[in-house]
């Protein structure tokens, strides 16, 4: 594939934007800087510099984000920045043949909730994993205001009425991790969920981080607003309950 059209496909911008970001210099393959547009390269694994940043190719993006507090989960926020300020302009504006440009976050999290958030730009991925009929499995940390009762846990395992459904809605799993704190897995994906189901069991969310989606952990040592690319082993793992 020619080197200006590796730098289309991951974002870099139109055609004549990375042919041009080549002829100046700012590309380099391999360790060793190209000004030739038009050079051909397998694009399969290459790693590449623009601008001294370094990139590897891919042919579809995949990235999890550690989803710091303040931020909106949409393109066009009402109030707060959105999640996409947090990431590079490429993986923003990596072209799409139909539909918006970039990847796309897969389901919501609220403006005042932290953890892992995926993104990708393959439609059918996104479908896969935010179809209800999958019931992809997502683990809540939620610091409560009043101290937890056993009932309540029980309630939450039970299911509870919210004000859109009259059909309850169970947590799959439901633990007390000390006074104030519940881990819950839950396998839909309504709006507000946790902070309405522990409402309608009693009580109040005042923090909540997701931490697990299927079998993939958010990484200890990815800081808020940080991002990386999912390995191949992370995508599996995805698939696990
Ligand atoms: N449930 C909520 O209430 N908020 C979230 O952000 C995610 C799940």
């Amino acid at each position: 594939m020619e080197l200006q059209q590796i730098l289309f496909s991951q974002g870099f911008g139109t055609r004549r934007v990375c042919a041009g970001l080549v002829q100046q210099g700012l590309v380099s393959v391999a360790g060793q800087p190209c000004t030739d547009p038009s050079a051909e390269f397998d694009p399969q694994g290459l790693r590449y510099t623009v601008q001294g940043q370094a990139w590897t190719w891919h042919e579809k993006a995949y990235v999890l984000l550690h989803k710091p507090a303040g931020y909106e989960c949409s393109q066009r926020p009402s109030a707060w920045p959105s999640v996409y300020t947090l990431l590079p302009a490429p993986l923003r504006q990596r072209p799409q043949r139909q539909g918006t440009p970039g990847v796309q976050a897969i389901g919501r999290l609220d403006q005042d909730t932290t953890g892992l958030l995926l993104l990708s730009d393959d439609g059918a991925f996104i479908h896969r994993l935010s179809s209800p009929r999958r019931q992809v499995p997502k683990v809540y940390l939620a610091t409560v205001r009043h101290p937890i009762e056993d009932a309540m846990v029980q309630r939450l395992r039970d299911g509870v009425v919210l004000d859109d459904d009259p059909r309850p809605v169970r947590a799959a799993a439901c633990e007390r991790l000390d006074s104030h704190r519940l881990q819950l897995t839950l396998t839909e994906g309504k709006y507000h969920q946790v902070k309405r189901m522990v409402a309608a069991a009693g009580n109040r969310v005042e923090q909540l981080h997701r931490s697990r989606i299927g079998g993939l952990e958010l990484p200890t040592d990815l800081a808020p607003g940080q991002w990386q690319w999912l390995a191949a082993a992370d995508l599996e793992r995805l698939q696990a309950g």
